[in-house]
């Protein structure tokens, strides 16, 4: 556990014993050249998990989204991107500015953009526009709440984006969580993609690392453009044995996150607090900020005083998220500083 009560997010977590003792002992290589067996072992055992051809370690999530969108698309291609996505909303614009890409924005309030609107989203074939090649998906759904988006609804998505011509990548930053709540095999999300992202470094514990999974020729092109932001490293071995342990031994335990995110709305309902509703919960929890202190920096600020660290997240507007350093009486506890916070 950690020393403070920490829900900002399931980034903020320690490496595991296990991880510390596998990173100490991992043999390394030079990554550029391919010569890194851990880094190895972490991609093959990574694109056998998902049901791809291949896999390459990247260092974060973002580059794994960047380079997957620059391999998919040409300069002036337009791609269809929730506008609660990450991608959208938390990459800096970097679609924009380093892939020279036009984002088409579609409504994906309920974590997945409906077919009629990504039909709807597709530019006409026409001398003036430009042309569609990509949808972007995430799942599970961080703006939204965390929703994990069940296996039919996000196949069907995928598959008539495929029909339409489109490419499909997947930010699967927390795909593990939502094969978790349906308990069930990550490859029903990740064989109907062209390309998937999984972070390491969220609630699987790691202290970073991202793969990027996808086809052998598309992962050709993407080292290229992982070289070309800079991201090839060397003895990355090192942060890959970390990657492995999670990617191996931690699925298995996101299910506690869900239960102990699930409390944690139930007790801060009870204290009157306006949880916002879900159809479907994994490990984040968004409430709108109290009516004794409405604002979101005032509100945090005095949570912090008494040692609870909580995450704004836009106007009047709450995360906090659940994790390995988080449990059922870190949950009980969080709550009663929040009760004490509104009614001093
Ligand atoms: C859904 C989602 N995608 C991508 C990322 C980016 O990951 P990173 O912070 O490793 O760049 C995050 C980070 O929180 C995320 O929540």
């Amino acid at each position: 556990m950690l020393d403070e009560l920490d829900f900002r997010s399931d980034t903020v977590t320690q490496p595991t014993e296990q991880m510390r003792r596998a990173m100490a002992s991992a043999k390394v290589g030079d990554d550029v050249f391919g010569d890194d067996p851990t880094v190895n072992e972490l991609q093959e055992y990574a694109a056998d998990l998902v049901g791809h051809e291949a896999a390459m370690y990247v260092c974060s999530g973002t580059m794994g989204n960047l380079t997957s969108i620059l391999s998919h698309t040409g300069r002036g291609d337009g791609v269809l991107m929730g506008v609660g996505s990450h991608t959208w909303i938390n990459e800096c614009g970097n679609v924009a500015v380093v892939a020279g890409v036009m984002p088409f924005p579609l409504d994906d309030r309920a974590g997945i953009p409906t077919i009629e609107s990504i039909r709807a989203g597709l530019q006409t074939p026409n001398v003036h526009h430009a042309v569609t090649t990509l949808l972007t998906l995430e799942n599970t759904h961080n703006s939204s709440g965390g929703v994990p988006i069940d296996p039919e609804t996000f196949s069907s998505v995928a598959r008539e984006a495929k029909s339409l011509g489109l490419k499909v990548h997947l930010d699967g930053a927390r795909v593990f969580d939502a094969a978790a709540f349906f308990k069930t095999d990550v490859k029903v999300y990740t064989r109907e993609v062209d390309s998937v992202q999984l972070c390491l470094s969220k609630g699987l514990g790691a202290p970073m690392g991202s793969l990027l999974c996808g086809g052998r020729q598309f992962m050709e092109r993407a080292r290229k453009y992982r070289k070309m932001l800079g991201g090839g490293q060397r003895q990355v071995g090192i942060a890959a044995a970390a990657g492995l342990v999670a990617l191996r031994d931690m699925r298995g335990r996101l299910s506690e996150d869900h239960s102990n995110a699930l409390l944690l709305a139930d007790l801060l309902r009870e204290i009157g607090i306006e949880v916002e509703q879900l159809p479907r919960r994994t490990n984040m929890v968004y409430f709108r900020t109290p009516s004794a202190i409405r604002d979101e920096s005032l509100f945090t600020a005095a949570c912090l005083e008494k040692g609870l660290r909580l995450n704004p997240s836009g106007r009047e507007r709450i995360r906090m998220v659940t994790h390995i350093g988080i449990d059922e009486s870190s949950v009980r506890r969080a709550s009663e500083i929040i009760k004490e916070v509104i009614s001093r």
